[in-house]
């Protein structure tokens, strides 16, 4: 059987020395990891220190391999901390305004993208199958065709693809984006992001989506698809039903007056978090009667802390949330609890199963697990209500959550109050709707529609495929083109498992 190569920044390998962070991915391929021989690859999460040479170590797990390597100083500031993050991830989250191109950190993300090529190679057979994730591989595969290795290679993409009016505006975008053509299949979250990359391509590039006649892979188009990420449902809820128990968060709840209300993001711009905290604030204004009947847990873990608008990011909410604690907290309720620190899993499940209300309004999110994991962990005879952002790729499957405009603070205020009184009936429909959503995309199969697509055993409706326009002549009996202008959304309807 051929064997499978992850390729991601952050590798969820065993380390006795540090907990690893992979958070969703790791979750999300480890169906893959326990049915497949699979080699993994990426960032050890450490930095050289100066002068020394970066480590490259190989740790056997459980029948797969972890090659991770250390990132020499000019290689973490320019490839991770540079183009990968103050780049990419700000554009394809739709903030230009946030954007720091600089030509320096294009080429330290193209060294790195070579580099993790060069030692993928050295363990490189012909049969075996390459899967890369994430926007810090965009160039991956062309960095191994250049090197003429002609294997199978698929991409997933777990943030957001913005529209061509967006990404055109990144500097050297045509020679970035267009190497995600040297990939067998590119995969991402939503319709959405997978129609305005067929946009991109025909606005930027000329390049005219077709429907592939037949299940097979042709070899000279890439095939696009949209494979949303899902959760362990029914695991995850049985993780939240013991752990509500647990002394830990029976702690917490002894210590709300009233109900509570949970959010748990990462600290970063796309999440909203001052918005979200003005629509509390909003909330609390508007309806006197509530106050000190609801707290609100936002739990948000720091990261990329030596990006400045992280560091900003950070000073906007500490005075917001000073301010509303002090504005309307009294001897007894403290309106906001803020908290830095990260926490496990377990912990989590259990916290979300307490909260009567789950806030997640991120600006713009690629998926969200955070929404799936709260309707996972409640409880079905009781359960909370969700507030989901339209703008999470996770509101395309989660249609029954109350789906708010994280722009518009006074409304989602609304919602707050809306889900505090929703009452027991309307909350219960509403979670069965989330449920069944949930279980009819269970991550447990997402690896397998993914590397199944890319092997060309099967063809999940709907696999676009690209072509250039040079090479389409031939192509045409066989193929049903698309017009470049028209509403190619008729293309990428969601990819039901
Ligand atoms: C998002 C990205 C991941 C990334 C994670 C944490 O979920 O899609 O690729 O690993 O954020 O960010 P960090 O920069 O800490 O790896």
């Amino acid at each position: 059987m051929a064997r499978i190569f992850i390729v991601s920044n952050r590798v969820a390998f065993p380390d006795p020395e540090r907990s690893a962070r992979a958070g969703g991915l790791e979750v999300a391929l480890r169906a893959t990891l326990k049915h497949h021989n699979c080699v993994w690859l990426g960032w050890s999460g450490h930095v050289a220190p100066r002068g020394t040479k970066p480590q490259t170590r190989t740790i056997e797990h459980d029948g797969n391999s972890y090659i991770v390597t250390d990132l020499a100083r000019a290689d973490y500031e320019e490839y991770y901390n540079g183009f990968a993050n103050r780049v990419l991830w700000p554009i394809l989250h739709y903030r230009l305004d946030l954007a720091e191109f600089s030509r320096r950190d294009l080429t330290g993300y193209l060294r790195v993208n070579n580099h993790f090529a060069e030692q993928l190679e050295q363990v490189l057979k012909p049969d075996d199958v390459v899967w890369v994730h994430d926007y810090h591989f965009i160039p991956f595969a062309k960095a191994l065709r250049d090197r003429g290795h002609r294997n199978r290679i698929g991409f997933f993409l777990h943030i957001p693809m913005p529209p061509p009016e967006i990404l055109a505006a990144m500097p050297n975008h045509d020679r970035l984006i267009p190497s995600l053509c040297h990939y067998d299949l590119v995969g991402f979250q939503t319709d959405n992001d997978a129609s305005n990359f067929a946009r991109y391509l025909a606005n930027e590039l000329h390049m005219l989506p077709h429907f592939p006649r037949g299940q097979g892979l042709d070899d000279r188009s890439t095939r696009v698809g949209t494979f949303p990420v899902g959760i362990e449902t029914e695991q995850f809820n049985r993780l939240a039903r013991r752990s509500a128990g647990s002394a830990f968060v029976r702690k917490l709840k002894d210590s709300v007056p009233g109900l509570l209300m949970l959010g748990v993001d990462r600290l970063d711009y796309s999440k909203g978090l001052p918005l979200r905290l003005d629509a509390f604030e909003s909330f609390l204004q508007a309806h006197p009667e509530n106050r000190g009947k609801i707290t609100y847990l936002q739990i948000t873990p720091k990261s990329r802390s030596e990006i400045s608008e992280y560091a900003q990011m950070e000073r906007m909410i500490d005075s917001a949330v000073g301010r509303i604690n002090s504005t309307y907290g009294d001897v007894s309720w403290t309106p906001v609890r803020y908290v830095k620190r990260a926490y496990v899993r377990t912990a989590l499940s259990g916290l979300y199963r307490a909260a009567r209300v789950g806030l997640v309004t991120p600006l713009r999110d690629g998926m969200n697990l955070v929404a799936k994991e709260y309707v996972a962990a409640q409880d079905e005879n009781d359960p909370g209500v969700l507030i989901l952002s339209r703008f999470a790729g996770a509101a395309a499957e989660l249609t029954a959550a109350l789906i708010v405009n994280p722009y518009d603070h006074e409304a989602v205020g609304a919602a707050i109050g809306k889900a505090l009184n929703m009452p027991l009936a309307e909350r219960k429909e509403r979670h069965a709707a989330l449920w069944r959503a949930l279980l009819k995309n269970d991550v447990s199969h997402w690896g397998d529609r993914f590397l199944s697509t890319l092997m060309g055993r099967a063809s999940p409706r709907p696999a676009g495929g690209f072509q250039p326009a040079a090479a389409r002549l031939g192509a045409q009996t066989r193929t049903k083109l698309i017009p470049p202008n028209a509403a190619v959304s008729g293309l990428f309807s969601v990819d039901s498992p």
